[in-house]
C-alpha cells in the first residue's frame, strides 16, 4: 500500500507536537508543508520561540544546529544529515582557530553559515538580513575578522567603510553566476531588475539593482513597481515568489554550468526530499546534537544577533 506522505507527515506532526521550518531553498514540496518558510534570521526567530516539542529543520545543517543551540531541551530533526553547506565547509574549526589566535584583540564577527564550533569562536554572528546592523553596532576603533564568505565579507566592508579581515570562503552555488551570460541576458530583457544575494561574486553585484537576504529579495519583487525581474540566488527562491506576485516575470541568473537550464540549485539544500520528511519524522532518527560545552558558548553570539535584530 503507498504511503500518503503528504497526509502521514501532518498527523505526525500533531501526534508528536512538531514543527516543521523551511528555507525557501527547499523543494516546492517541502515549503508546502512547513508551518513557516523563511530566510535565516526569521527561521532562528522561530526556532527561539517555538512552543513544540520537535523541530523539523528542512535545510541544511547549520541552521539546523543553531535551532538546537537554542533548544538544547527540543528535539531537532534534519531530513538528511548529509544537508551540509560549502561555506560552512570552507572554515574548518582548527584553521579557524589558528587564524584568529595569529590576530589577537580584533571583534569575530561569522555569517550564521559556519559550524558549532566556530560559532562559538565568535564574538557575533550575523545573516544576511542583518549583517550591516551587527557590523554598525561594534565600536569603529575595533577591527573586525569576517568568516566565512569573503564576497559578503568584500560587500560588508564596501556598504561600511569598516576594517575587516576576511577569512576565504565561499558558497558554491553564488560563486557559479556567470557575467557573461547575464550581461547577455540584460540584453534580452532591458528593462529587467536584477537582485542578487550578497554571497555572489563582486561583478555580479556591481550589477545589481538591488542586493539583499533571501526575505529581502522577495520583499524587493512584491513592492517594486517593475514587471520583470532576474534573479541571482538558488531557484528555490521561485516557488514562494511566484506565490507573492502572480504575473510578474522572474527569470533565474545563469551560470557557467549550466547550458540547458538556468537554474542555480543548491546540492546540498536538495539532498531533504518529502520522503526524509517523512522517515524524519517517524524515526526520529536523524537528530542534531551539539556538545553542551561548544553549545553554551555558540549561545552568546546567536543570542546577542537576536537581540540586536
Ligand atoms: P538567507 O539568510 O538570505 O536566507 O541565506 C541563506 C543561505 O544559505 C544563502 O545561500
Ligand atoms: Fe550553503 Fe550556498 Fe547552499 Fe546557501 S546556497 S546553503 S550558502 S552552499
Amino acid at each position: 500500500m503507498q504511503v500518503d506522505l503528504k497526509s502521514e507527515i501532518l498527523h505526525l506532526k500533531e501526534d508528536k507536537n512538531a514543527v516543521i521550518l523551511s528555507h525557501y531553498y527547499q523543494t516546492p514540496e517541502i515549503q508546502e508543508m512547513a508551518d513557516f518558510v523563511g530566510d535565516s534570521l526569521a527561521l532562528s526567530q522561530q526556532a527561539q520561540q517555538t512552543k513544540a516539542d520537535i523541530i523539523v529543520f528542512a535545510g541544511v545543517h547549520f541552521m539546523a544546529e543553531t535551532a538546537k543551540i537554542l533548544n538544547p531541551q527540543k528535539k531537532v530533526l534534519l531530513p538528511d544529515l548529509a544537508a551540509g553547506c560549502s561555506l560552512a565547509e570552507s572554515c574548518p574549526p582548527h584553521l579557524f582557530n589558528r587564524f584568529i589566535s595569529s590576530h589577537p584583540n580584533l571583534i569575530v564577527v561569522t555569517y550564521i553559515n559556519c559550524s558549532a564550533e566556530i560559532k562559538a569562536m565568535s564574538n557575533l554572528v550575523c545573516t544576511s538580513s542583518n549583517a550591516e546592523k551587527i557590523i554598525a553596532s561594534i565600536p569603529t576603533d575595533k577591527s573586525i575578522i569576517f568568516a566565512p564568505d569573503k564576497n559578503l565579507g568584500k560587500y560588508l566592508i564596501k556598504k561600511t567603510g569598516r576594517d575587516m579581515l576576511l577569512w576565504d570562503g565561499s558558497c558554491v552555488v553564488h560563486e557559479a553566476f556567470s557575467l557573461e551570460k547575464l550581461t547577455q541576458l540584460c540584453m534580452h530583457y532591458p528593462h529587467a531588475k536584477i537582485i542578487a544575494h550578497p554571497e555572489s561574486e563582486e561583478p555580479i553585484l556591481r550589477l545589481a539593482h538591488y542586493i539583499g537576504s533571501t526575505s529581502g529579495i522577495i520583499n524587493y519583487v512584491k513592492n517594486s513597481p517593475n514587471k520583470e525581474f532576474i534573479i541571482a540566488t538558488e531557484a528555490g527562491i521561485l516557488h514562494q515568489m511566484e506565490k507573492e506576485v502572480p504575473g510578474k516575470i522572474l527569470i533565474p541568473a545563469p551560470s557557467h554550468q549550466d547550458n540547458t537550464c538556468a537554474c542555480s540549485e543548491c546540492a546540498y539544500m536538495k539532498v531533504n526530499t518529502l520522503e526524509k520528511l517523512y522517515w524524519c519524522l517517524k524515526n526520529e532518527k536523524t537528530e542534531i546534537l551539539v556538545n553542551e560545552e561548544i553549545r553554551k558558548k555558540a549561545i552568546v553570539p546567536i543570542q546577542k544577533m537576536l537581540e540586536l535584530s
